[in-house]
């Protein structure tokens, strides 16, 4: 599988959302890794959580930062997060009633989904932000 690798194009000139997406991006880069190295059971459930509970610190925060900016977009990019987290637990609890395989799977869409979700909805949050003056925020 070709290693997802962060790059300059993600960056969106807000510091605390660019370190938080190259945790995801490595996140998922592990995640590959051990898939490639057929590493256990155990220990892809262990990267599984790590993602999951990384997402949803990520996704708290970017919501909350929109919401204390006023961004007129927020309803629709929590969304967006509430999809995409949902969609994760559902391949978590496959994994976890045996479907190992579903790693593959779960690898291929969350690359998809992240990128675009990047460059698309966050960048148009960070644009927003930059507007507002908001660009040096400090990790919650
Ligand atoms: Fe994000
Ligand atoms: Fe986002």
């Amino acid at each position: 599988m070709k290693s997802f690798k962060w790059g300059p194009l993600f960056e969106l000139g807000i510091p605390s959302i660019d370190s938080q997406h190259q945790v995801l991006v490595e996140c998922i880069a592990k995640l590959q890794e051990c898939q490639d190295l057929d590493c256990s059971d155990s220990n892809t459930n262990q990267l599984f959580q790590i993602l999951v509970d990384y997402t949803t610190f990520h996704f708290d925060y970017e919501e909350k930062l929109a919401e204390d900016a006023g961004y007129p977009m927020n309803k629709e990019h929590q969304l967006q997060h509430r999809v995409l987290k949902e969609q994760v637990l559902s391949f978590q609890r496959r994994f976890e009633e045996g479907e190992f395989k579903v790693t593959v799977e779960l690898l291929k869409f969350l690359v998809s989904w992240l990128s675009d979700h990047i460059l698309k909805e966050d960048r148009h949050l960070a644009e927003f932000l930059s507007c507002q003056d908001i660009i040096d925020v400090e990790i919650a």
